[in-house]
């Protein structure tokens, strides 16, 4: 993903977020992460006899992750702090017959947000960066906890600015290693178990039209059942 970042860097996410969907009748391509498909297509898929069918995915933007992981079986919930897009998502779902129990979208400030259980088999995080990368980690920290045994959370995230843009600015400024973040997390191993925590290649087109490649970040973290 190239990323349209919301115009200003500090405070009034939602805000900020809403105008930079509302400048724009679609911000982002309809199609789902390379990187977050090319993850979780090597992971198991939604399993009802063990109980993990439902996954949520933090920061759903338009909701092509969340629509793509809907295809699979998964029952998606899908979270985004502007209004715009979750209407977008809802929109896109209804559009490709999806009901709102296999797909469904809800505005929620991931700051202060707390799930209400571990009932998740699946969270995908795709490229939420916050203004502080503390605040990134604590969303991490909580979609961890939203996860039911055997349960895994798949972050995808940028770690480096492409050629064209500029690296002191968002997100690319606040951007960490997978390996950083995962010393952030401080995980207990007893109830955790990284399985992959390093660096995915995509190739991206600038605004110029010039192809480069670009690294993702690529976290997979495993509730121990
Ligand atoms: C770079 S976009 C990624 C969207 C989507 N994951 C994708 O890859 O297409 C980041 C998304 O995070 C959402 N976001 C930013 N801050 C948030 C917050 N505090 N709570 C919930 N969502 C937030 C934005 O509205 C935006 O849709």
């Amino acid at each position: 993903m190239s990323a349209p970042q919301p115009r200003t860097s500090s405070g009034g996410a939602a805000e900020d977020w809403e105008s930079t969907y509302l400048d724009s009748p679609r911000l982002w391509s309809g199609e789902p992460n390379a990187a977050l498909v090319s993850v979780v297509s090597s992971l198991p898929g939604p399993d009802a006899a063990a109980g993990r069918t439902r996954c949520l995915d933090l920061g759903s933007g338009e909701g092509a992750d969340a629509l793509w992981l809907a295809g699979l079986g998964w029952q998606v919930t899908g979270l985004d702090i502007a209004p715009t897009a979750v209407a977008r998502a809802r929109e896109t779902a209804r559009g490709r017959g999806f009901s709102p129990q296999q797909a469904d979208f809800r505005t929620a400030d991931l700051t202060v947000w707390e799930p209400e259980d571990a009932e998740f088999g699946l969270v995908t995080v795709s490229y939420l960066h916050m203004p502080e990368h503390a605040e990134r980690i604590s969303i991490l920290r909580a979609g961890l906890r939203a996860l039911a045994p055997g349960g895994r959370l798949v972050s995808v995230a940028h770690v480096s600015a492409p050629p064209w843009a500029d690296p002191h600015a968002q997100p690319w400024s606040t951007t960490r290693m997978p390996e950083q973040e995962l010393e952030h997390l401080a995980l207990d191993w007893d109830d955790w178990q990284v399985e992959e925590a390093g660096l995915r290649m995509r190739t991206v087109t600038g605004p110029d039209g010039t192809g480069a490649s670009l690294d993702d970040g690529v976290l997979v973290v495993r509730r121990r059942a």
